[in-house]
């Protein structure tokens, strides 16, 4: 089953999301890509971040683009030619991608045990102390907030910002699906506002930027 589903996130911003069941084979012939893709493609290690990559290209082609409308800039940050914004996430199963007239940023992450043993290096403490003994929603939680300060990342990419000590996520619920953030870095102050839900066993966060 392919395409999953289309979130409506207001007129102007909507995000995409593949399932890829498909054989890397079944992709691949279904996509039309560039050279340096292809070179890009045939360099990957796994199999899934090249299914991941392809599912992003299949969403292209569901919105009428293709691999040869989207480039990418020195940091890694892709764009499409005709301006309008996209932000891209991949995770073993789903594929994902966000277009908008804002600067706007998704993340796709499994959620997974591991997440509890590094939250010291991401998380804010007061998140950490609060949740660790008590709650079933510990890695949910968590999941959400490491998908808010990768996604943050992608929307502000500079360099040298520390996700634990730069970018703050204003204490949530799970059942209320929204936040805010803030990434407060040198002379930077940007809050953003967060929507969050989950799919399967996956954590999806997306997210832009209100004042700076
Ligand atoms: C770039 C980064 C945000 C990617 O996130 P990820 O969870 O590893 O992977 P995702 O699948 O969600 O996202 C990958 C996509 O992000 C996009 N991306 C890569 N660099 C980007 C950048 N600088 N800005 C915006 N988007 C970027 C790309 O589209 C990429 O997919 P593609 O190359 O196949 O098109 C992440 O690897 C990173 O560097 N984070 C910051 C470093 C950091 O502080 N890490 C943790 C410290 S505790």
């Amino acid at each position: 089953m392919p395409f999953y589903q289309r979130i409506e996130v207001d007129d102007n911003t909507a995000l995409f999301v593949w399932k890829i069941t498909e054989s890397y084979n079944d992709l691949f012939r279904e996509v039309s890509l560039k050279d340096t893709s292809l070179a890009r493609l045939e360099g990957m290690k796994s199999e899934s971040h090249q299914k991941g990559f392809l599912a992003v290209r299949m969403l292209l082609q569901y919105n009428g683009y293709s691999d040869f409308d989207l480039y990418y800039d020195e940091f890694g940050k892709p764009h499409l030619n005709d301006g309008v914004n996209i932000s891209i996430s991949h995770s073993f199963g789903f594929s994902v991608i966000i277009l908008s007239n804002k600067n706007i940023g998704i993340d796709l992450e499994l959620r997974r045990d591991l997440v509890k043993k590094i939250a010291y290096k991401f998380a804010e403490e007061k998140f950490v102390y609060e949740y660790e003994n008590n709650s079933s929603e510990f890695i949910s939680m968590l999941t959400v907030i490491w998908g808010i300060k990768e996604a943050v990342f992608k929307v502000r990419n500079e360099i040298g910002i520390s996700f634990k000590d730069h970018i703050f996520v204003r204490p949530f619920q799970m059942n209320e699906k929204k936040t805010t953030a803030l990434l407060d870095f040198n002379a930077l102050k940007s809050e953003f506002l967060v929507y969050f839900t989950e799919i399967e066993n996956y954590t999806l966060v997306w997210l832009w930027e209100t004042e700076s």
